[in-house]
Parts: C-alpha cells; structure tokens; sequence
C-alpha cells in the first residue's frame, strides 16, 4: 500500500545534514549550506528574555492571544512606519511562530487538487513541498537570470491564473539574492486582481537589504492590495534567531482575518518572552547595520576570489546569500559534492531549489571572514589543479 506521505521525498538540507554528519577528511569542514546565521544573538536583548522567562512565571506561562501581543504589534507597527513611511493598524497585524509554518497555512487556501498554488523555481523549497502536502495543483514559474530572476508572466496562461489561489513571491530572494522593485510587483499584483488570487510576498530577508533602496515599498497603497497581498517577515535570518523563531504578517483586514482563521486551528500564540525579545529587537536597527555589514565584507572575500576564477555570480543586492554558476559545464549536484570531497567546503545544489537551479550553487555567507578566506584558498587550488 502506497500512503499519500511516501511521496514526499526528503529535502536538499536533509541530505546536506547527512554530508555533514558522514565527513571524515583531515581537512576542517567549511559548512555554508544552509542558512543559519553564524553572528551571535544580541546580548541585551537576550538578558531582557532571560529577565522576562524568571520574572515572568506568574503571567508569561498561559496561553497567548493568536494574533499578538499589543507590545509587539505596537512594535511592529512603530517599525512599519518608520521602514515604509505607511501607519498600519492593529487589524493588519498578526504574529506567528515562523513564515515556514505561515506558509503551510496559505497553502490551505487551495482545498481541492484543481485549485493551483504558484511557486518560484528555484525557490524555497517549503513553498512546494507545503501545497503538495495540501493535495493542490503547483505551478512552478522559472526565475531566469534572463528575466532579472522574476516570474516572466507573460509564459502564464489564464487558464493558470483562473486556477491559482495562492501565488508565492520571494525578494529579497532565497537563493538568488534577487529583488523586486514596487515597480515590477504592480502587475502581478494587477492579475492577482484580476484573477482573484492572494500573493504571499515573503519578505525572510527585507531586513538583510545590502542595498538600501531594494526594501522601502509597501504593498499598501497599491490598488487591490487590501484583498490580494499578504507580506511576512521573519526574525530568524536578519536577528540571527534561527532558533528563537518568530514572524508576522501584514495585510488588510479581510486577508489577515481568512489567514487568521486557518492559522488557528493549528497554532496557539508564541510565547510572550519571545514576543517582548521581537518587540525590542525590531527597534535596535544598530543589530541590522552590523550584520550587513558582515555579510558585505564576506562577499567581497568571494567576489575577488570568483573574479580571478573567472567563476560567474549575480551580484546580490539582499539576503547572505551568493547565486554562482556552476564551472566546467558541471550540473550543481556533481559539482556541490566534487567541492566537498576535494576541499570540504559545502555550498548547496541548485537542483535543491527547483529544477531551474540545476546550473547553480548557493553559498550561505554564514561562516566568519577567516572560514571564507580558507575555504576560497582550497577553491582557488582545487579549481586551478582542475584545469
Ligand atoms: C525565503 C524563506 N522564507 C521563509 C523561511 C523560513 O523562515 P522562518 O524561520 O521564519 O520560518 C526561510 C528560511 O530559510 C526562507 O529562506
């Protein structure tokens, strides 16, 4: 008997993981697979959660209210107006445990297997593998590095459009380091419109923008955007919180309400420490400005190295994420794990992120300035003996 979850295969990361696990050679492992940030948790606001956890045992400790704490969404709203010069209310607010759960919810905006949820290929994987696992139909619209990685829309028929429910949109992207300007969202938002569909635009890495102006825009005052969009942010990548994780969404008020009313059937509210850590968090954009630089500083150690290689990439404007095409007409599996043998440095597939990633690799700028180096030393004598 064949059960509806043997179908699912495990993801790229799985697979890294076991790499990881299976590593054996004298040389250091240099683990930039996955996107976990290296940069350590702000201190202070970690004192505050820990203050919060003690002193907090007689009101933190039952359940919390769904949609948010009011601290939070104060927060979240204070932060809002100051990022996108646009005042929210407390209706287009709510708060949830991670945008990889949140994105499970969307998909149960598809309920039946002629319904059809749009994802970006290459693209986060949890957008494909969260509709199949709802039953629904998946759309998969290539991001090429001829279209400025965006969705083409013109290759979409109308039959698609009729069909969709949910459309997923990523920028900053994950894995290209892409954006998307107010400019070029307008008319996805236009047939969204016009074939009545929600775009989810997860917005993981608009905090982690290198370049300032890839992140002020706001869906809000956008025509149909009330009823249409639903943008998400995350604390795990630009606060270095992977593993206190916390995200919210912004909406108008009918979508926040049909999301809301999934989302609870599934989710209590996150715990009130975390919350309050976010609430302080998302106003310390001294936190932000340090990581940035971070990231731009490792970069730049792959950039110099790449250019000598004459290895090509696309420059990122966002995310710690670098897109690099593969060298010597290798697909991205055969080549991820011939660098990993030889150097052990790992970067990921692009195949991990949708067929049209096959001739890329993804490299998580996560290690510190020293690993990069390193791992560019072992890259540059690898790739040199290769010739
Ligand atoms: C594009 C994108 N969205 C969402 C997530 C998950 O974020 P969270 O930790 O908030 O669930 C990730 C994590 O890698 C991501 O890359």
């Amino acid at each position: 008997m064949v059960y509806y979850h043997d179908k699912f295969k495990p993801s790229i990361f799985h697979e890294l993981s076991n790499l990881v696990k299976s590593h054996k050679s004298d040389l250091e492992l240099i683990d930039m697979g996955i996107g976990d940030p290296d940069i350590a948790f702000d201190k202070k606001i970690a004192e505050s959660f820990a203050k919060n956890i003690v002193e907090g045992t007689d009101k933190f400790y039952h359940y919390p209210s769904t949609d948010g704490h009011p601290i939070l969404k104060k927060s979240i709203i204070d932060w809002y107006e100051r990022i996108f010069n646009f005042k929210l209310q407390d209706e287009n607010v709510t708060v949830f445990k991670g945008i990889k759960e949140a994105i499970s919810y969307m998909c149960l905006f598809a309920n039946s297997a002629d319904d059809i949820i749009m994802v970006p290929d290459p693209g986060y994987p949890t957008y494909k593998l969260a509709a199949e696992t709802c039953g629904a139909g998946v759309y998969e619209m290539p991001l090429l590095e001829e279209n400025d990685y965006l969705p083409n829309l013109n290759d979409i028929s109308d039959e698609v459009f009729d069909k969709a429910k949910v459309m997923f949109l990523n920028y900053p992207n994950n894995p290209t380091g892409a954006t998307m300007s107010k400019e070029q969202f307008a008319p996805f938002l236009e047939k969204a419109v016009k074939h009545d569909f929600i775009i989810c635009l997860d917005r993981a890495y608009n905090d982690l923008s290198l370049s300032d102006d890839t992140k002020k825009w706001t869906v809000f005052d956008m025509p149909g955007a009330d009823k249409h969009a639903i943008g998400m942010y995350s604390m795990s990548k630009p606060y270095n919180a992977c593993g206190m994780r916390i995200g919210f969404a912004t909406a108008g008020k009918t979508v926040i309400e049909k999301f809301s009313n999934i989302k609870n059937v599934s989710d209590n509210g996150v715990f009130i420490p975390t919350q309050l850590a976010y609430a302080e968090a998302l106003q310390r954009p001294d936190i932000l400005e340090n990581n940035i630089k971070i990231y731009k500083e490792r970069c730049e150690i792959f950039k110099e190295c790449f250019d000598k290689l004459g290895i090509q990439y696309l420059k990122p404007k966002a995310t710690f994420y670098m897109w690099v095409k593969v060298p010597n007409g290798k697909k991205s599996r055969e080549f991820v794990m011939d660098c990993f043998k030889e150097t052990a440095v790992l970067f990921t597939p692009g195949i991990g992120f949708g067929k049209y990633g096959d001739d890329y690799f993804r490299i998580a700028l996560t290690q510190p300035k020293e690993k990069i180096e390193e791992a560019c030393k072992r890259i540059s004598m690898w790739v040199g003996n290769a010739h």
